[in-house]
């Protein structure tokens, strides 16, 4: 009788964990599990999407540039800086992630926005609203897009309102070689929550209840791959959502991941537009090329147009020489500023001098 009874209670147990697993993969399981079912429906629901074909199958890079919808003169600049000739023979895909026009938006159409992506096909609309407080979705939606889209071997994540240098870029990521993991930007540490009500950038006790922040890339602009990528996107699922996206995402979600970060490298980063100004003017009249790579635009829409050109001019002449070491441009630029050079979390004030 004892093998009967051993032989029932084998059959009992195994009927329980089927009950389980049947219940586990269902989908209502599922969806109660996933925090954020709504991030997920943002990610994958587009008003206006790029034409199937506009992605080839792998290619080298993706680059994302998070554009307010009004920001046609922006979006023209990048445009004009980067054009699609050339950025197809560098095996390099653009593309510009907006949401739908708020209503306090007078001049800009959907019919607008429509055409754009008709002629240039380098749109992605969300179906959620732009607002800054919006972005972590936009930011979501632009890394599950060309990961699960275009597959490139790199990603990179920058704003409509950086300046860059497509070829800059191309060499930094050549010297990376082909990478699963790769997480690189501008690396900013021990930055705490702005805890002023007035700040644009204040964060309540409830919406982050610590008094740091992991160290995080700065959204400007930060290099990835399409599988930590792919993983990011996963891991929004299960985190409660934060609205400052650069420190959700490279910050809060990479740090639950147990992602390293990488800073980019010395003389890549101009942390201010008058330095990017100096480093355009000794190109223009001095014939000292500018070694730095990334800075901010400062308001103004055309100078990354501006900044591709002179540095081609300076490839394509060879009338350009290296800056003397003796005179670094962060030393031989005047720029006396006292400001913060990132306005989410507690800023470094710097003093340059010459
Ligand atoms: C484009 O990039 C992919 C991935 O890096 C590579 O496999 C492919 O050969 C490249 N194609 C060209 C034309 O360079
Ligand atoms: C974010 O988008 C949602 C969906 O469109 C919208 O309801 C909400 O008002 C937006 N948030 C803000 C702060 O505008
Ligand atoms: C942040 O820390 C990393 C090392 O953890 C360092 O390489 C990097 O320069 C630091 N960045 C800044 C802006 O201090």
């Amino acid at each position: 009788m004892k093998w009967q009874k051993k032989f029932v209670s084998t059959l009992v147990l195994a009927f329980i964990f089927l009950c389980i697993w049947i219940l586990w993969s269902s989908d209502e399981m599922k969806d109660s599990l996933l925090l954020h079912k709504k991030n997920y429906d943002y990610m994958k629901d587009f008003i206006l999407s790029p034409p199937v074909t506009y992605c080839k199958k792998s290619s080298f890079l993706t680059i994302i540039v998070t554009s307010y919808v009004g920001h046609v003169e922006l979006r023209s600049a990048h445009r004009r800086a980067m054009p699609a000739d050339l950025l197809e023979s560098m095996n390099v895909t653009r593309v510009f992630l907006l949401s739908k026009i708020p209503v306090t938006e007078k001049y800009i159409t959907q019919a607008a926005i429509i055409n754009e992506l008709s002629i240039y096909k380098d749109i992605l609309q969300g179906s959620f609203v732009e607002n800054y407080r919006n972005l972590t979705l936009k930011h979501l939606m632009g890394l599950r897009w060309a990961s699960n889209v275009c597959r490139p071997t790199y990603i990179l994540k920058v704003d409509d309102d950086t300046v860059f240098s497509l070829e800059g870029t191309y060499k930094l990521l050549l010297k990376l070689g082909i990478q699963e993991t790769v997480l690189m930007g501008y690396m900013l540490n021990n930055t705490v929550p702005r805890r002023n009500i007035e700040n644009k950038w204040y964060v309540t006790q409830q919406e982050y209840n610590l008094n740091k922040y992991p160290e995080y890339l700065s959204g400007w602009y930060y290099i990835t791959t399409s599988s930590v990528a792919t993983r990011l996107c996963d891991m929004a699922l299960y985190q409660p959502h934060f609205w400052i996206d650069d420190i959700y995402i490279t910050g809060i979600l990479r740090n639950i991941l147990g992602l390293k970060l990488i800073q980019v490298p010395e003389d890549y980063w101009l942390e201010y537009y008058e330095l990017l100004e100096c480093c355009m003017t000794d190109m223009t009249k001095k014939f000292i090329r500018c070694e730095y790579v990334v800075g901010p635009n400062g308001g103004r829409n055309n100078l990354i147009l501006e900044f591709n050109e002179a540095l081609r001019n300076c490839d394509n002449q060879k009338n350009c020489m290296v800056r003397p070491i003796d005179k670094p441009l962060k030393r031989v630029c005047f720029v006396k500023r006292e400001r913060d050079i990132f306005s989410k979390g507690q800023g470094k004030v710097e003093l340059i001098q010459a």
